[in-house]
């Protein structure tokens, strides 16, 4: 693709606006990312990404190369001339009372209203409360009464990891419009899914607002559920992994996201329900579900440390436990929410020598932990000498580790899995105690 398919501006070049930014410049459309994150912005104009995610360098650097896409921090220019103006900026908790902060949103807004020069359609990408597209339509309107413009809400539903995949090929997209003419410009812009027949779903905002929300509530209560289960399983002497194959079997339920583990964390999940939490109080109509979902997985997150040294046989002081994975899941380097960090808080804290390695967190991990910990250079270094090996995430690597390796290295015998990547039975024959979440002793 040679002819530019139009222009846009994405704010923020996190995650989302990075990998959307990328995507759109790959489907010929010129892309302006405005980042303020200084540091951010140097690497990203140097080409180096700031973030770990597979494919999106080369993706990046292939389209700066063909001149579709470029970084800058002078929003104002930026979105002069330009067709769609998308937010990507971050939507964290508000301290204190779990609504999502929109002061991100709210102070781009603030700015690109006045350098707004014709007809451009004001997307949401972020994650925004119902309601947050209607009140950028009347700041703008309040600044810039001259101006045409719309407000579309276009959720993202990437996942950290396979981010390019669900952009270009994604089970869905939504788009939540006002006008018939700021439909006809995302259309444009979406125009090479709709060649993919990929389903585009065209609603008002709020509906598009709260799709987003609730698609995150459903995933995180799915996987709460399987951790419940799992929980159960260890009592009644059944087996998780059998029971998420017969349940997820069901077309119905289906498969995904029926992994116990040691809690949802990450840049989405918990501040999404939080968020969602909120909305259905303030709006009074309360959520039960997703107020529950919430409490149980800050328990589960909470309690897991407990778990560990409970398998280490009521004490983890002055043992040496080698960690496999710290970010919130795999394939990516995000920390944010993980459970490793309140799980090696509480393990350092009684006494634990802890020995850790992820392939990609290891730099964000580490302001995160606390001191005393020693990074290590690949697993087979983290399990050296180790009492216990404790997997937090499953990085593929971590599967293709050999039992008999591990217990040559290893001083104990000891694995803690709590993400049941490992093959419980190879361990048992090498002669490890095995400790997975809801799984049978075969
Ligand atoms: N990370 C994900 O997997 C994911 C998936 C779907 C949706 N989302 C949503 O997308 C939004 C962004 O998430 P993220 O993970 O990309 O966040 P992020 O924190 O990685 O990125 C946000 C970026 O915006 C920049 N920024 C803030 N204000 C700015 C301004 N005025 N001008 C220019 N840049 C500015 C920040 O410096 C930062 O780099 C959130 O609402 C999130 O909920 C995230």
């Amino acid at each position: 693709m040679t002819e530019s398919q139009g222009r846009i501006t994405i704010i923020g070049g996190g995650y989302v606006g990075l990998v959307s930014g990328a995507c759109f410049a790959e489907f010929g459309i010129e892309v302006r990312v405005v980042e303020t994150d200084q540091a951010k912005l140097s690497a990203l104009k140097e080409g180096r990404i700031p973030i770990y995610e597979p494919g999106l360098d080369r993706l990046v650097a292939e389209n700066m190369a063909a001149g579709r896409l470029t970084f800058g921090d002078d929003l104002e220019a930026a979105v002069a001339n330009t067709e769609a103006v998308f937010l990507a900026v971050g939507t964290p908790t508000r301290r204190g009372d779990g609504h999502a902060d929109l002061s991100y949103v709210f102070a781009a807004v603030e700015r690109i209203a006045p350098a707004l020069k014709d007809y451009t359609v004001i997307v949401t990408k972020s994650t925004v409360p119902v309601g947050t597209g209607r009140r950028i339509r009347e700041i703008v309107r309040s600044m810039r009464p001259d101006l045409e413009f719309d407000v579309a809400s276009n959720p993202e539903f990437l996942r950290e990891g396979s981010a390019i995949g669900d952009f270009m090929r994604p089970d869905r997209v939504v788009i939540g419009c006002e006008s018939e003419r700021a439909r006809e410009v995302m259309r444009r812009l979406y125009r090479p899914l709709f060649l993919i027949e990929a389903p585009i779903l065209f609603t008002d905002l709020q509906t598009a607002e709260l799709t987003k929300y609730a698609a995150n509530a459903f995933l995180a209560m799915k996987v709460t559920f399987i951790n419940e289960m799992a929980d159960l399983c260890e009592k009644v002497g059944a087996d998780v992994h059998d029971v998420a194959r017969g349940v997820g079997l069901d077309g119905r339920i289906g498969r995904k996201f029926l992994h116990p583990g040691p809690g949802f964390g990450g840049s989405c999940f918990p501040k999404d329900t939080l968020a969602l939490m909120r909305i259905a109080q303030d709006a009074g109509a309360p959520s039960r579900l997703v107020e529950t979902v919430v409490a149980v997985n800050d328990a589960r997150k909470a309690g897991m440390a407990a778990r560990v040294v409970a398998a280490c046989g009521g004490s983890v002081r002055g043992k040496v436990i080698g960690v496999l994975g710290l970010t919130f899941k795999p394939e990516t380097d995000d920390m944010r929410d993980a459970p490793s960090v309140p799980i090696l808080g509480r393990l350092a804290e009684d006494g634990a020598e802890l020995r850790v390695f992820d392939p990609a967190g290891m730099e964000q991990a580490r302001p995160l932990l606390p001191g005393g910990i020693t990074y290590c250079t690949d697993a087979m270094d983290a399990a050296a000498g180790a009492d216990a090996l404790l997997v937090i995430t499953e990085w593929n690597e971590f599967r293709a580790l050999a039992p008999g390796r591990l217990a040559a290295a290893m001083r104990g015998r000891l694995v803690v899995d709590l993400r049941n990547a490992f093959d419980p039975a190879a361990f048992q024959t090498a002669g490890f105690e095995y400790h997975g979440i809801g799984r049978k002793p075969k």
